[in-house]
């Protein structure tokens, strides 16, 4: 709906460059005007025809954004209060939580890192922001690129991974899918990054805890992917709930302001996660919200996510001269920047029902199809149980996860068109050889101690050739605030499985999660086991595919899988005890080996890596040093390698870990063909390390590089 008054004031005028666009509007607007553009009042149901309902007292002309999933009419009822009660007509952005599909719903994104393939990311991101900007949403609260290295905290369904560069690559998709082009499109969206920084770090895995993180290691595991998203061109950042070192973030100048801002020269809005300046009262650092407020604002902060506290209070810090007015002026300039970049002001309203079209429809669905089989990580297959053999004529499907349409979903879908998934039975129904037959029976229930089903389910087991048992975490069980002290299957389903087992049949065991559980008794008991974590819409035509075998599993593990949650923290990227990484310093009562490693994953097939060649064997500064290895796939039929490059830098004045990612690439290769994989090493980008001022050393000596079970090693000269 395009405005074709002509422009009273040069901030009205789309033919104006942003930038002096953005001078005249902020040279007209009084101090509670700039105000009221910091906040961001928090809206989940409007009715436009009726000005008292439920969240009329939370909307105001003048109030810059709004957070949250609301309908189009609600939202548009909305704009018209900022646009025709506002004294200026400025309209209001709406943001929301578009974390892995609007509508149509993708994988969890830790599930889309183990695809290991960034342009599927970019696409789902891209299909998400068609979605949900034609559906009102400007602004997307997404990508989360926190690392973590701790499966308790139930946020890790929501990143890409425990590998800095890993989730960097996939940060860097996941903006350039949202924001395409340009922001002023039907198709795209400003999209945030989250949470700036190191949320993951939270103490024992308790959301929103403590965090104490070294300078060095800041740099080297929290950072980089938020030095990428800023470099891939991110509109906007969101700061992180978490205390830092006895700073909060929301509050911390050096991280918002000298890292962010002078350092890597972001330019976009940085708004506060929900409530967190009214939230430094309950972390010890601001005696009320509007002290919380002065502090923020001093640090970096640009938009007050639902504490009012700008609204309420900014104008009484400027009044007093404890927050400048240059301070305001700069969030101000910020906001009104992206307003204008996404097209705001030419187009405040959204069209009622602006579907994509059919032809992206389908497009997305095969996107969304494709993204949970590579996701899907083949943990087991003793004996090659899988595929299931066409002898097969009897299949029993149990556990609570069978027919389930919702917890499959994952967390933060609240737009998710839950009566589309397909479910697992549906999946494997449709797939069905005729002459096969497929008999349910739930067994328990996700979280409960109840075992009345078992009876029934191990008698099934009995009459069938094969068990599929659909276990593991409902969707409330992962995402924000849904810590676990333990990685146990919830519930009795554990017990279930072993009974199941007890029947001698081959139990084929299907875990949905959005963290590892742990598996360590099941392993040995289970004939298979495949992780799908929370695939979205096409969980059972993408199970169906992979157990009948007309999809190869190729996921490879994003994080590593522990054996028990007493071993939490386990990563790829630790650094080694003094001892060495033998038994000495390890727990004497269980075990120091993952259960299965970062980038672990089977396939119908076999690969082989041959020797690395090197070009040469040493490197220059401004250099760059070529490795290549062959993969050949050994067995009969295609499949998908990726090939994880990982550096290791044995001695260094700062010490570095066991082995980083440094490089990944995935390729399909046919049954009997080999692919050439290679990594061109540049220094001063693959074999530096951060400091506590995160300046980038680069030592020479001798560096080790690794690729599929191979090792070679070259030197750094001067
Ligand atoms: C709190 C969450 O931490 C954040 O990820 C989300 O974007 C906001 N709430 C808004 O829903």
């Amino acid at each position: 709906m395009s405005q074709s008054k002509v422009a009273a004031h040069k901030y009205q005028d789309a033919t104006q460059p942003i930038e002096e666009r953005v001078e005249d509007l902020l040279s007209r607007m009084t101090l509670q005007e700039k105000a009221d553009q910091l906040c961001q009042s928090w809206v989940t149901d409007f009715n436009p025809n009726n000005p008292q309902s439920a969240n009329a007292q939370r909307i105001q002309p003048t109030y810059g954004s709004y957070v949250y999933f609301i309908d189009v009419p609600a939202r548009n009822g909305v704009q018209k209060i900022a646009m025709e009660q506002s004294r200026l007509g400025i309209p209001a952005l709406f943001g929301s939580d578009v974390i892995h599909g609007c509508f149509l719903t993708f994988p969890i994104p830790l599930a889309q890192a183990c695809a290991w393939d960034p342009e599927l990311v970019r696409r789902s991101c891209s299909f998400a922001a068609s979605e949900a900007r034609r559906s009102g949403t400007d602004w997307i609260f997404s990508p989360m690129i926190d690392v973590t290295f701790d499966p308790r905290w139930g946020r890790i369904s929501e990143g890409y991974g425990e590998s800095p560069y890993g989730v960097s690559v996939f940060a860097e998709a996941a903006v350039k899918g949202y924001q395409g082009e340009t922001l002023d499109s039907s198709d795209t969206a400003a999209c945030t990054l989250k949470h700036f920084v190191a949320y993951g770090a939270s103490e024992g895995g308790r959301d929103y805890s403590y965090t104490d993180v070294s300078p060095v290691r800041l740099w080297e595991m929290y950072l980089p992917p938020y030095e990428a998203g800023v470099k891939a061109g991110a509109a906007a950042i969101m700061s992180s709930f978490n205390d830092l070192n006895g700073v909060p973030v929301t509050a911390n100048h050096y991280l918002l302001t000298e890292v962010l801002r002078d350092l890597w020269g972001f330019k976009g809005p940085v708004l506060t996660d929900w409530d967190s300046i009214g939230q430094l009262v309950h972390q010890g650092f601001a005696t009320d919200a509007r002290d919380g407020l002065k502090f923020s604002i001093n640090a970096g902060i640009d938009i007050d996510m639902v504490t009012y506290a700008a609204t309420n209070h900014l104008a009484h810090w400027v009044q007093t001269g404890e927050v400048s007015q240059e301070r305001v002026d700069e969030s101000v300039r910020r906001i009104l920047h992206l307003k204008f970049a996404l097209g705001v002001f030419e187009h405040p309203y959204v069209k009622e029902n602006d579907k994509i079209s059919p032809e992206r429809r389908n497009e997305g669905e095969k996107l969304a199809e494709d993204l949970a089989e590579q996701s899907m990580v083949l943990l087991k297959n003793a004996d090659n149980v899988l595929p299931i053999s066409p002898q097969t004529k009897r299949i029993a499907l149990i556990g609570p996860l069978l027919a389930d349409k919702s917890e499959v979903l994952g967390s933060w879908r609240y737009a998710a068109e839950v009566a589309q998934t397909i479910s697992i039975e549906q999946g494997l129904r449709e797939a069905l050889p005729a002459n096969v037959s497929l008999k349910t029976e739930c067994g328990c229930d996700f979280d409960d101690d109840k075992r009345d089903g078992f009876a029934a389910a191990v008698e099934l087991a009995r009459q069938s050739d094969v068990v599929i048992l659909c276990v593991g975490e409902k969707a409330t069980m992962s995402g924000e605030n849904t810590s676990r002290s333990s990685l146990r299957l919830p519930g009795v389903q554990e017990e279930l499985a072993l009974a199941l087992a007890e029947t001698g049949k081959p139990v084929v065991l299907v875990i949905s999660s959005g963290r590892p559980v742990e598996l360590q008794r099941l392993e040995p008991k289970m004939q298979a086991m495949l992780s799908i974590w929370q695939p979205g819409t096409k969980t059972g035509s993408a199970v169906a595919r992979i157990l009948f075998g007309q999809c190869n599993p190729s996921g490879r593990l994003a994080v590593t899988w522990p054996r028990s949650s007493g071993q939490i923290p386990l990563f790829h990227n630790m650094h080694l005890r003094a001892r060495g990484d033998g038994d000495q310093g390890a727990y004497k009562d269980i075990s120091t080996t993952p259960q299965y490693e970062f980038g672990y994953g089977l396939s119908y097939t076999t690969f082989t890596y041959s020797p690395i060649v090197l070009k040469f064997t040493t490197v220059k500064p401004g250099g760059e040093l070529m490795a290549e290895v062959t993969v050949t796939n050994t067995g009969k039929v295609a499949g998908s390698e990726t090939a994880f490059w990982f550096i290791n830098d044995p001695v260094a004045s700062i010490t570095q870990p066991i082995k980083q990612l440094k490089h990944f690439e995935k390729a399909a290769i046919p049954a009997g063909a080999s692919r050439v994989f290679k990594f061109a090493i540049k220094p001063e980008r693959d074999l530096t390390f951060r400091n506590g001022q995160g300046d980038s050393i680069l030592e020479p000596g001798i560096f080790n590089l690794m690729v599929g079970g191979q090792k070679v090693s070259f030197s750094v000269e001067k």
